[in-house]
């Protein structure tokens, strides 16, 4: 089976919904969960459920960027991952890290992209008038929150609404569609089908409409 290498930098909930998904006839399993923050709360539950795990402090790098991955690819070596799922890793990676992982790593994101990427995605949905919001699953490209969209799931949003409330009806989507979408995407990828842009974005289709 293909192997999954998660990346966090927090209470790692998407995380722990990704692992718990890779059971039975899933065709990946999980093989690695790296933080960048040695005292993510992630960390300690994916050792509770069995999941080896590394911390890649980034402070110590200053701003190298470079450095720091390399010590990331480093340390992911160890575990010869297929496919990288960031999940709330909240460290921009480089060109040339992305580019090593091209076609192979996702990312979820609080909004329904191309709306809102970056940080503050909720309150700036709020701030706009949305009556909706939502998440998406991406392929990671060099620019920010831009690859092809896999998947998306949308929530209203009521009058009463603040970001927390928001958030909260948000993640209750991501813990679905994430799972769903990697287990696509990895069924894909071990038929040997390619996750070019132009197919993901057909699959992109096929995955709101499943
Ligand atoms: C999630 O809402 C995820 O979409 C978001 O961080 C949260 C992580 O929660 N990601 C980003 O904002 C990426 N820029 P979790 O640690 O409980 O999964």
């Amino acid at each position: 089976s293909l192997r999954v290498g998660i990346l966090i930098s927090g209470g790692g909930s998407n995380m722990v919904k990704l692992v718990q998904s890779m059971t039975g006839s899933h065709p990946a399993r999980p093989c690695v969960v790296l933080s960048n923050r040695p005292d993510a709360g992630g960390l300690d539950v994916a050792r509770s459920m069995g999941i080896p795990t590394e911390a890649v402090d980034h402070r110590p790098f200053g701003g190298d960027r470079i450095a720091f991955e390399d010590e990331l690819t480093r340390r992911l070596s160890y575990y010869s991952p297929d496919i990288l799922c960031l999940a709330g890793f909240m460290r921009v990676l480089s060109e040339r890290f992305v580019q090593q992982w091209d076609g192979r790593m996702l990312n979820i994101h609080p909004s329904l992209l191309p709306k809102y990427k970056g940080l503050d995605t909720h309150a700036r949905a709020l701030a706009s008038g949305d009556s909706t919001a939502g998440c998406s699953v991406h392929l990671v490209t060099p620019a920010l929150d831009d690859g092809p969209i896999l998947g998306q799931a949308t929530v209203p949003i009521h009058p009463e609404d603040t970001a927390q409330s928001l958030a909260a009806r948000v993640l209750v989507e991501e813990h679905r569609l994430y799972p769903q979408v990697l287990s696509e995407f990895v069924s894909r990828l071990a038929a040997g089908l390619p996750i070019a842009p132009a197919d993901a974005t057909n699959y992109a289709q096929a995955a709101q409409k499943g």
